[in-house]
Order: C-alpha cells, then sequence, then structure tokens
C-alpha cells in the first residue's frame, strides 16, 4: 500500500472501527503503553512527538508529563482518529496538539527531544526514507522509542482468529512479509538496518511478551468476538470474505478456551525499539 492509499484506507471505515473501539483498544494494550511510556521516559519540559498517535492515548500521556514548558504533538493521517482525540484531549484540560498529517513528510516543527509510536511507524511505503526525515526531526541526542509487533506466530491474538476462520475464508495468497503493516517491523536486525541506513545510533531491541486482554465485562467472549470482527488481520479478512455472521460461532469457540477470571486473554509479543539521533 501506497502512503496515499494508507490515508485513504485510515479515513475510511477502519478509521471509524479504531474510533469505536478506542477504549477497548487503550485497555488491551495497557501493558504496552506503560512499557513504552517507561522506555521512553518523557520529562518535564520536553518537546515530544507521537507518530501515528491515533485517538492520542500515548500523546496524551506524554502531555501530562511534559507539563506547561514542553509541548506534545501527535501526527496522524486519520481524521477520525485525530477527531477523537482532541475530544479527549479537551476532556482532559490537555494542551496537547493533534496534527493531520503523513510523519514521512511532515516538517512544521523539529528539536524533538522524544519522538515516540505505539504502532504508527510501520505503515511507511518507504520505511527508510521515512525514519531518515524523523531523524532530520529530532534534536541532536534526540531519543526515538516505538512499540512494534514482533512475528504474527508470537502473536495469537492475530493468529488464533485466522485459524479459527480458516475453514470459512478462501485461501489467503502468499504475502510479502515486509508490506506495509501491522507485521512490516517484525524481524528485528532487518529494522536495525535500516534504523542505522536513516542516521539513528544505539539502536535498541527489547522483547516485551504480554497477554492482550480482548473481552471482559458481562459477556467477556461475545465482546472478544467483536473485538475480533473490528481490528487485526482476522477482521479484514472476514470484511473482504463478507462472513461476518458466519464468523461468529468459529470465533466464539475457538476464544471459550482462553477465558479465565472474566477475561479472554491472548498472548501478544512485541518489540520496544529504542534509538537516538
Ligand atoms: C495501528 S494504528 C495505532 C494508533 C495509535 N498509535 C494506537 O496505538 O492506538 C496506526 C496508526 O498509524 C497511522 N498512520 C499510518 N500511516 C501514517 C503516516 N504515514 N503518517 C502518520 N500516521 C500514519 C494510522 O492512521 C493509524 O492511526
Amino acid at each position: 500500500m501506497s502512503n496515499a492509499e494508507q490515508i485513504e484506507y485510515w479515513n475510511g471505515k477502519v478509521g471509524e472501527t479504531w474510533v469505536q473501539m478506542q477504549e477497548r483498544m487503550d485497555l488491551a494494550l495497557t501493558p504496552v503503553t506503560a512499557a513504552l511510556l517507561a522506555a521512553a521516559s518523557p520529562q518535564a519540559g520536553e518537546l515530544v512527538l507521537d507518530i501515528g498517535c491515533g485517538a492520542g492515548e500515548t500523546t496524551l500521556a506524554m502531555d501530562a508529563v511534559v507539563g506547561e514548558g514542553g509541548h506534545a504533538i501527535g501526527l496522524d493521517i486519520s481524521e477520525p482518529l485525530l477527531a477523537r482525540a482532541r475530544t479527549r484531549a479537551e476532556a482532559l484540560l490537555s494542551e496537547a496538539e493533534f496534527i493531520a498529517a503523513d510523519a514521512s513528510v511532515w516538517a512544521e516543527e523539529s528539536g524533538f527531544d522524544l519522538i515516540l509510536s505505539r504502532f504508527g511507524v510501520m505503515f511507511f511505503a518507504d520505511p527508510q526514507a521515512a525514519f531518515t526525515h524523523l531523524h532530520g526531526l529530532a534534536a541532536p541526542g534526540g531519543r526515538l522509542v516505538f512499540a512494534c509487533w514482533q512475528p504474527a506466530a508470537r502473536n495469537q491474538w492475530a493468529t488464533l482468529p485466522l485459524t479459527a476462520l480458516a475453514s470459512l475464508l478462501p485461501a489467503q495468497p502468499p504475502s510479502d512479509p515486509y508490506a506495509p503493516g501491522p507485521f512490516a517491523f517484525a524481524d528485528a536486525a532487518r529494522v536495525a538496518t535500516m534504523m542505522e541506513a536513516a542516521g539513528w545510533q544505539d539502536v535498541g531491541f527489547l522483547s516485551l511478551p504480554f497477554e492482550m486482554m480482548v473481552g471482559d465485562g458481562d459477556d467477556p467472549v461475545g465482546a472478544a468476538v467483536t473485538f475480533n470482527l473490528r481490528i487485526g488481520p482476522a477482521a479484514r479478512a472476514v470484511r473482504e470474505a463478507g462472513i461476518g455472521e458466519a464468523a461468529k460461532p468459529a470465533l466464539a469457540a475457538a476464544l471459550q478456551p482462553h477465558l479465565q477470571d472474566g477475561q479472554v486473554r491472548l498472548p501478544g509479543a512485541v518489540w520496544l525499539v529504542t534509538a537516538r539521533a
């Protein structure tokens, strides 16, 4: 997908769905957000940039720390998600700023002490050019800290629904593992080489395994089915095949064994990537 196609994709149905799922998504990713912010360690007074900020969870968290002497900017290409982020900022009386822009070319401000992203940097058509550009936005010695997914095989939240639906879905043609998308940065060695070529130094990868909570409440399995029908690789496959209703019982049966103490949890694994300019 080109960057222009990504803009269309994230401004269409997918953007609206992510808005509807914002609270559940932020809940599911709580352990990732905590580890990401701990690794990034934003400080009072810093100028910070959030790439692919979506509905603003990490931008708002950073803004609360950098305070009045600092400034947090969230960049995203999705108008529906940015609208949600701005509404949340207003409710929190946050000074965080949300800008609609393609992060691979946006250059209205530079000198960022910290550039952070929670799963927003794997969608560039030309990652090396984008990371070279981001390097130019950082202050000398500025930090880059982002979360990206490890290989799908270590992320059962993504593979379990697809496996459960295999008999209902058309055979998936082999796809380019490095194509823009959630798993484009799964190969750490490849990402490190790309980032170093883009000018980043001291590139490090910390492995973060975690349990993704995809359903709770009165009907945890039902909530987990809804989650899987809206977000992730299975949601896309189901949408394209038009098998929404038929998918529900198969998904429920596969998710039921993962219900424990009122919550459906599926294993996931993330790279926390750190570097400096
Ligand atoms: C997987 S979502 C993550 C959103 C948010 N960071 C979160 O964790 O909830 C990826 C985000 O990257 C954004 N995105 C994709 N390509 C982008 C680009 N070139 N510039 C800025 N944002 C981009 C999408 O619109 C989407 O909001």
